[in-house]
């Protein structure tokens, strides 16, 4: 049997499966020149961005327009509330680039997801400060707090902004147009919680934030996780919608909530059958095009329906599939990441996920190699997609071209899947010229998300502008 690449090779197949497992390898690997197409789309709708309110890169502004100086100390609070989890959070800074933080994480009940999330947000508060002695008595002054937004929205103040809509997984309905930190604020009373929300960051700004009290030259916080979207500082010059008064460093954070690149008209990213059915049953139809294809919360579910496909063709599982295949979601990413790195003769590890974790009673060595196959070719196209937003915003700052850059990355993918951050940085180096790349750093950005929004709380106490 012959194939695209010795990796879709499948030993064992059938011509049929063969022709199958090259039509998919087709649809899923992007060359060079199509990825440098989509980038150049890319930055034609950040430039729509910039001069427009409204287009399908929002490109919003974050209030943000200064640095940290990796000098200031003191302790402040943070709320983190992110895709999968939340986090309170008690972030000390050392006064030289250092942090410690002292956090509490709860998981985002189904509930909350969809229906009670500022109450469950203010419950979790809190319990924080009760279970440390922290919560202020009546003569005390109200505890100053940060929020990490991870969800779009337009902002009005460095702490105030309303919803634009939500992505990945929630929908609490009442919520989009309306003020997050309002919303929050109104349910932190109904506790009687004397906290003030002084900070809103989306998590990408957070991010970015907290690179930034360790190494001057951060100019660009990206998460790659349940959801991606990314940051970066602008000049403000360039941001032609921008009315406010100029800031006097002359920069301004933005938010580019770069998940929703392509959603307008599909036309550029490479949608095959199985994104367009994941799309067409999302919560979110017709949205987020780009985080679809790159973050955690949808691979899985793209590998599931090409799963199906091939098992509606008896192409494999022998035809067979069951109750946990059937359902949508049920293929979580971490599944893909254990067949991707299963190197062990006759793939026992992916053999385990097929039969203990997908409840299929037998699986043959063919089975298995499609199954990594696939893990494959849907992860490998996640992180060279992602290198698109990555060159995208690097090169449209060619003012930083040739000076150190600092990309400060935080989210379940970049840590934890396999291959994705060399990938990433292997493909964005084809399209960026070598003296410049040297130039760049990725960095693990770990719990950044959280850390910015204290450091935005404390940047926000100290304003002098
Ligand atoms: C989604 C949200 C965005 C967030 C990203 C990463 O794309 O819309 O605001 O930054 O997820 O969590």
């Amino acid at each position: 049997a012959s194939s695209i690449d010795q990796r879709f090779t499948i030993v064992g197949a059938t011509p049929e499966q063969q022709a199958a497992i090259d039509t998919l390898a087709k649809q899923f690997l992007l060359s060079d020149e199509r990825l440098g197409e989509i980038i150049k789309e890319f930055r034609r709708r950040m430039e729509e961005g910039l001069a427009t309110d409204g287009k399908v890169l929002k490109m919003i502004p974050s209030y943000v327009t200064r640095r940290p100086l990796g000098t200031e100390t003191g302790s402040y609070f943070a709320i983190d509330l992110g895709g999968t989890n939340l986090r309170v959070l008690k972030v000390t800074l050392d006064g030289h680039g250092g942090v410690t933080t002292e956090h509490q994480k709860f998981p985002l009940t189904e509930e909350a997801k969809n229906r009670t999330l500022f109450d469950f947000v203010a419950q979790c508060v809190d319990t924080f400060l009760d279970e440390r002695d922290l919560r202020p008595s009546g003569q005390q002054p109200a505890i100053s707090m940060g929020l990490t937004f991870s969800y779009p929205v337009q902002q009005t103040s460095i702490n105030s902004g309303t919803l634009v809509q939500w992505t990945k997984g929630l929908n609490v309905p009442g919520c989009v147009g309306r003020d997050v930190v309002r919303l929050l604020q109104d349910a932190l009373l109904r506790l009687g919680l004397r906290v003030k929300i002084v900070a809103l960051v989306n998590d990408t700004v957070g991010t970015l934030l907290s690179a930034a009290y360790s190494d001057p030259a951060a100019q660009m916080g990206i998460i790659f996780g349940t959801g991606t979207n990314a940051a970066y500082y602008e000049n403000v010059t360039n941001i032609a919608k921008w009315k406010g008064p100029n800031p006097s460093s002359g920069e301004m954070v933005l938010n580019m909530e770069w998940g929703a690149f392509d959603s307008d008209d599909f036309a550029f990213l490479p949608f095959t059958p199985h994104d367009i059915k994941l799309d067409r049953k999302s919560i979110n139809p017709r949205k987020q095009a780009y985080e679809k294809m790159i973050s955690g919360m949808y691979l899985g579910e793209i590998a599931r329906n090409v799963i199906l496909w091939l098992v509606d063709q008896r192409m494999l599982l022998d035809g067979r599939s069951s109750e946990v295949l059937n359902a949508m979601w049920s293929i979580d990413t971490s599944y893909l990441s254990a067949a991707v790195t299963d190197t062990s003769p006759d793939l026992s590890e992916t053999r385990q996920v097929i039969e203990k974790t997908m409840d299929i009673c037998n699986s043959t060595h063919v089975d298995r190699q499609i199954f990594k196959a696939i893990a494959i070719l849907v992860g490998e196209r996640s992180a060279r997609l992602s290198a698109v937003g990555v060159v995208a915003t690097l090169t449209k700052r060619a003012d930083l071209m040739n000076k150190p850059i600092t990309v400060g990355i935080d989210g379940s993918m970049y840590e934890n899947y396999p291959s994705f951050d060399t990938i990433l940085s292997e493909t964005a180096s084809h399209f960026i010229p070598q003296s410049q790349f040297r130039n760049i750093k990725f960095t693990l950005a770990k719990d950044g998300s959280g850390v910015g929004a204290a450091i935005t709380a404390m940047l926000a106490a100290t304003d002098d502008e």
